[in-house]
């Protein structure tokens, strides 16, 4: 069978993000595989479809920001039972793709699947793939869940099946800086989403008062130095039989110049952090280094008594400790910039280990600080927390769901003019 040019992909990422996905692909095929075939698909929930040749591939799993996984769609058909999604996976001529010396992983993701039992049907497609590799070439693949050469994916809904290669390997938002994490940190690629979604753009003033590992900081820094947030990292394609590796070899040669020449730039960058514990500016600092980011204004400061970072009025992004997750730190007078009691240096310490109450008096002295120093700024705030307005005191101008893993979120916009106090204290929850 000769090599088809064009592909059709499924690129997955966090529920919400999906027309900004669309937008970023778009431009990724514009300006990194120009001439190349790229055609744009439908949205659905949860991803986007494009068709391209394995450049617009390649270049996906390097360039997107967004993107959790570049899938490489291998075949769909309607099914009724295990044994057909069997006889589906049996067909493919996956000995085109891996050898039987490769480890390999199956997963399958459901929605209104009539199937009794996804585990016995992710053994059947395993099962698929071996039968056809012992078939064919004398030897099965072994299984490896951990760090398999090769995955695929099932796709479940009620009535088809679709099985996709995984051309990512580890999933995007794994960028490879991050080896100092925070109680809980942003994955890069959400992060990466919401600062689409502000529609901030690099010249503009950036800050995260809260600003942790420094996530959206790494992200929109390497944004504005055109860094490619897969430049240092490996890739499943690289471990396929087919991919074009001269064309690869173009696009990792381009991305690792770009990153080189961004830690020259000596121009300041616009980009401010701050938070309130010394150990996470260190993570931020290390991150920040790793990510190929010349340094940025970081500073240890309680966020009820941060001021403008720079003259021009900017947008502020921010993920502010949530209620299940994580503690509101400085709790005494503002401004106090002291760790206190069971919170001192100790990260783990710092992880609630039970559900308090929001803690009221922060999120009104962060209100009070956004009102009264921020005229003029434009305030990102992500939140599992759909009452945060109410407790700001602020009215938002709009508000995105979104999703943080599994965690159900809302982006809040705060358009911080004279006059957005809201009259009355109270919860704006859906
Ligand atoms: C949910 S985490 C932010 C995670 C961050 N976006 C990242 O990717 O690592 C919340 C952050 O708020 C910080 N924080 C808690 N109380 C604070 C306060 N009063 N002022 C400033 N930062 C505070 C914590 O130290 C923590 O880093």
């Amino acid at each position: 069978m000769s090599t088809p040019s064009l592909f059709d992909f499924f690129v997955p990422c966090p529920r919400g993000l999906e027309a900004a996905l669309a937008a970023e692909i778009a431009e990724i095929a514009a300006a990194h595989v120009g001439g190349a075939p790229f055609v744009a698909g439908a949205q659905v929930p949860g991803g986007v479809h494009f068709q391209g040749g394995w450049a617009a591939g390649m270049a996906a799993n390097l360039h997107s920001r967004i993107a959790s996984r570049v899938l490489l769609k291998i075949a769909q058909r309607a099914y009724r039972s295990e044994q057909d999604v069997y006889a589906l996976a049996l067909e493919q001529s996956w000995e085109r793709w891996f050898a039987a010396t490769q480890t390999l992983r199956v997963d399958i993701t459901a929605i209104k699947s009539p199937l009794k039992s996804l585990e016995f049907t992710t053994l059947r497609v395993k099962d698929a793939i071996c039968d056809r590799l012992r078939d064919k070439t004398g030897a099965r693949p072994s299984i490896d869940t951990a760090q398999p050469d090769v995955r695929v994916f099932a796709f479940l809904t009620a009535t088809e099946c679709t099985l996709y290669l995984d051309t990512s390997g580890e999933p995007l938002f794994k960028r490879g800086w991050r080896l100092d994490k925070g109680a809980a940190p942003l994955r890069e690629n959400l992060a990466a989403g919401i600062l689409r979604l502000t529609g901030w753009a690099p010249g503009t003033p950036l800050y995260d008062p809260m600003c942790g590992s420094g996530t959206f900081l790494a992200e929109a820094a390497q944004i504005a130095l055109g860094v490619a947030p897969g430049a240092e990292r490996r890739f499943g394609f690289e471990k396929l039989k087919q991919y074009d590796i001269t064309a690869w070899q173009g696009l990792k040669v381009a991305a690792l110049d770009a990153k080189r020449a961004a830690r020259t730039r000596r121009d300041a960058l616009a980009i401010y952090g701050s938070d309130i514990s010394g150990d996470m500016l260190e993570k931020a600092r290390a991150n920040l280094e790793r990510a190929g980011v010349p340094s940025l204004w970081l500073k240890q400061l309680d966020a009820r008594a941060m001021t403008p970072p720079s003259d021009a009025p900017g947008v502020i992004i921010a993920n502010p400790p949530y209620g299940e997750r994580i503690e509101v730190r400085g709790r005494g007078p503002r401004g106090d910039t002291r760790e206190t009691g069971r919170n001192r240096g100790n990260d783990d310490a710092f992880r609630r280990t039970h559900v308090d109450a929001p803690d009221g008096e922060f999120f009104i002295a962060l209100g009070d600080a956004l009102k009264q120093r921020f005229a003029g700024w434009h305030a990102f705030l992500l939140t599992s927390d759909r009452s945060l307005p109410g407790q700001l005191r602020l009215r938002e101008s709009a508000k995105t769901p979104l999703y943080n893993g599994a965690l159900e979120c809302r982006l809040f916009r705060f358009d911080l003019v004279a006059g957005s106090v809201k009259s009355k204290a109270g919860a704006s929850a859906e």
